[in-house]
């Protein structure tokens, strides 16, 4: 296993091994899934599962994924004032040139998509970028092949030289959607009914599509599930996290990547809440370590092989659901007594208590609501010596 660490990067002495859970019970798009989930944080993957759990009644989530175009950029300084029409007018020729990289993006329905030209403002460098469908790669490597490979063309035809040429992590043509809608009745908590419940729900978003300091935590929570998946599939997760920041900072502040809305039902009958997302989901499922790590492989045979569509729209059905599940407990109950709950495992195993003592330690902490490393210790000793205080 090491060796394959060392294929994967260099200088490689093991693996930080994550536990790795299943939030299951997702339906989405008429679907079942078990949801591989990658991440040290507790709460996350419970949390994702009971918010599927109440979607699922009313039906699942619906998802329309974007296209899986990853853009490649080349920088070009010192470029002739007609650089740009001749770009134009030689577009076929360098989509030719690039097509035997392309060959099998192109095979299975993908591949060049364009290519536009801009002079940046302040630098008056010319900026070309050129637009590839990378089906189910996440297209780093093959875009970043592509600008490299046309860079003298690109040089002979603009008169300039190249700064550089790499791949843009903006993903703003694979930008996803998640829906659901659910009937308020379900969501009755801490002495609320549930519409009164949906009704915070929705101020907690408009919250966060005004503050950004709130937009930031609630996003996190969004990326809470996305990023765990992402880990799970053998992706690359900072590549998707700038994306969505980036696209969350489209308007030039900082906003809620969701929104909530209670509507009416069945003639005015019913009060549902409508909740959606939109986000970029650059991941792919072939190729890197989706590719080859045995994990990634086993996560994504457990999601039954998808697409990179299909499994932009479970990422962000699992964003959407995550974030609903953290509102949900933050206008009701608070997050605290779910956490605590999952906390006191941590404590208990910190005191060392294992198996059947860390069970019992647990289950007595939870009832006695007592959370610090002495109390588990002390309940510890008393399992082992009954009589001790
Ligand atoms: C914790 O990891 C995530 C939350 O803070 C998200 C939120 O506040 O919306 C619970």
């Amino acid at each position: 296993m090491v060796e394959l660490a060392d294929v994967m990067v260099e200088s490689a002495v093991g693996y930080v091994a994550l536990p790795l859970g299943l939030a299951t019970g997702f339906i989405v798009d008429g679907e079942s899934y078990d949801v591989p989930m990658a991440t040290e944080e507790p709460s996350v993957i419970a949390a994702a599962a009971y918010a599927a759990s109440l979607v699922r009644r009313d039906g699942g989530f619906e998802t329309r994924a974007g296209e899986p175009v990853t853009t490649g950029q080349l920088f070009v300084e010192n470029a002739s004032a007609e650089a740009a029409a001749r770009l134009e007018s030689e577009a076929s020729r360098l989509e030719r040139e690039a097509a035997p990289l392309l060959t099998r993006m192109t095979e299975r329905g993908g591949g060049w998509r364009g290519m536009d030209i801009a002079r940046l403002d302040s630098t008056g460098v010319l900026r070309v970028q050129i637009h590839v469908d990378v089906r189910d790669a996440m297209g780093a490597n093959v875009v970043n092949s592509v600008v490299e490979a046309l860079r003298p063309s690109i040089e002979r035809l603009t008169g300039g030289r190249v700064l550089m040429a790499i791949l843009t992590n903006t993903a703003d043509r694979r930008v996803s959607l998640a829906r659901f809608r659910i009937r308020t009745r379900s969501l009755a908590r801490a002495g609320m009914d549930g519409t009164e419940v949906a009704a915070r729900i929705v101020t907690a978003n408009e919250i966060a599509r005004e503050d950004r300091s709130r937009a930031v935590t609630h996003n996190k929570g969004i990326m809470n599930g996305i990023t765990a998946l992402a880990l799970a599939t053998g992706n690359d997760t900072r590549a998707l996290e700038a994306a969505v920041h980036e696209y969350a900072s489209r308007d030039g502040a900082y906003r809620a990547l969701t929104r909530y809305e209670l509507a009416r039902d069945d003639g005015n009958r019913t009060a549902i809440l409508r909740g959606e997302i939109a986000l970029p989901v650059p991941l792919g499922t072939v190729g890197g370590a989706a590719g080859i790590h045995p994990t990634s492989r086993v996560a994504l045979e457990l999601l039954g092989r998808p697409d990179a569509m299909t499994l932009a729209g479970i990422a962000a059905a699992v964003g959407l659901a995550q974030n609903f599940a953290a509102l949900f407990a933050l206008v009701s109950e608070g997050i605290q007594r779910g956490h605590m709950g999952l906390h006191a495992e941590r404590i208990a195993w910190s005191a060392g208590a294992r198996g059947a003592e860390r069970a019992e330690v647990v289950r007595q902490m939870r009832e006695r609501r007592v959370y610090g490393l002495e109390d588990a210790r002390a309940i510890l000793a008393s399992i082992r010596e009954p009589g001790s205080p």
